[in-house]
């Protein structure tokens, strides 16, 4: 088999890491980099680090306006397409690079494979949410890493080839777990002691976009006791600075570069608590029992919030400090697989 693989944004290197090395076992990927995330601790690092293959085609499409940037992707993606007349085209999650290359290979007749498919949080004004059900709707192949995927897709009358295979960010994190804490030097790098810390990420364009909300959200890490790390994405960083916010007046915040995928997980392991809008890491924190706060008001990992092992609070800051104060013990329940979804998913292309 022949198949080109899209990939344009951090949680998409992640994901392909596990997939790919299953896949060149026995077949030829080619890859896509749309250039969506470009920052050398957004991409190149995780390459790197995962030993993920060089891309074939690197587009350098960078930033834009949605339009734009998923645009100027489908036409560069249709032509390398036509060259190379692969059999597949694999996209994962739900990012414009996602509908880019979902796009494309449905109108020149490609099947698509899209890995997480049928994730919702039945907000359309999260652009995420478009490029997921638009992504579902054109592909052949629907790998789906929960149950609550499988009940959404058939919701929408999606049935043929779908098929719960896992979560491949398991997966990943099943990989890497042990060679995280072998490696990672990000805790003494901070000066930062085990279960002493909070770990925040924000980057959802609800949240970064939404100066009231961003407010809120600063007020709440403000009066959040101890020490707060906050590796940074370069929206959330150029937002606060667009809007002349001085993260330095927080009291206890260290806020970081962006780090890799091993320091990553070092520090949500070792984190006594997270605060989160990203979809990855509310699944990470579940799958490595630590608890986590999500500053969102809706979630896609409807099975992480059991027990309140992630808790969802919006933006209220009396919501955030609540839940922060909150006692709760995580336990991990197997709803995401087994650690060999990227296995599954080879072995079902190739029968
Ligand atoms: C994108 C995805 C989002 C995903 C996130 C993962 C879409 C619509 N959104 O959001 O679903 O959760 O990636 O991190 O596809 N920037 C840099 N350097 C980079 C990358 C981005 O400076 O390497 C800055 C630019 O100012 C850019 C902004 O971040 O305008 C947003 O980047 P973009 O890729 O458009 O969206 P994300 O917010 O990263
Ligand atoms: N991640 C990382 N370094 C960081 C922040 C996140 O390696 O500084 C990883 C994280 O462990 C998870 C993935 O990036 O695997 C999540 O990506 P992100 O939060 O950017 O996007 P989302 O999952 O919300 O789409």
């Amino acid at each position: 088999m022949k198949i080109i693989t899209v990939l344009g944004a951090r949680p998409q290197f992640i994901k392909a890491a596990p997939v790919s090395r299953e896949l060149r076992k026995k077949h030829t990927e080619l890859i896509i980099h749309t250039g969506q995330h470009y920052d050398a601790n957004m991409s190149d690092i995780f390459f790197e680090e995962l030993h993920i293959p060089k891309p074939d085609f690197h587009l350098g499409i960078g930033s834009g306006s949605h339009g734009k940037q998923t645009g100027e992707m489908l036409a560069e993606i249709e032509k390398i397409i036509l060259d190379e007349k692969p059999d597949y085209l694999l996209v994962y999650g739900d990012t414009n690079s996602t509908l880019a290359g979902a796009l494309a290979a449905a109108k020149l007749h490609v099947p698509v494979i899209h890995i997480e498919a049928g994730l919702r949080s039945f907000n359309k004004k999260m652009p995420e949410e478009i490029n997921r059900i638009m992504t579902d709707h054109v592909s052949e192949y629907l790998f789906c890493p929960t149950d609550t995927a499988i009940e959404n897709l058939t919701n929408e009358n999606i049935t043929h080839n779908v098929i719960n295979v896992g979560d491949v960010m398991f997966d990943a994190v099943e990989y890497n777990r042990q060679l995280a804490e072998e490696k990672s030097t990000v805790l003494a790098d901070h000066e930062l002691t085990s279960k002493d810390f909070y770990l925040i990420t924000v980057h959802r364009a609800e949240n970064t976009d939404d100066p009231e909300k961003m407010k809120n959200i600063l007020d709440a890490f403000a009066k959040t006791e101890g020490t707060k790390v906050w590796p940074i994405h370069p929206r959330t960083k150029h937002k606060l600075e667009s809007i002349g916010f001085d993260l330095a007046s927080v009291p206890g915040l260290k806020v970081i570069e962006p780090v890799g995928y091993l320091d990553m997980l070092t520090l949500e392991y070792h984190a006594k608590k997270i605060l989160t809008d990203s979809g990855g890491v509310q699944k990470e924190a579940y799958f490595m029992e630590v608890p986590c706060v999500t500053l969102r008001e809706q979630t896609e990992w409807v099975e992480t919030l059991e027990g309140d092992a992630n808790i969802l609070v919006g933006t209220d800051v009396g919501k955030i400090l609540d839940a922060v104060q909150k006692d709760v013990n995580p336990s991990y329940k197997p709803v995401f697989g087994d650690g060999k979804a990227s296995e599954k998913i080879v072995d079902i292309l190739q029968s």
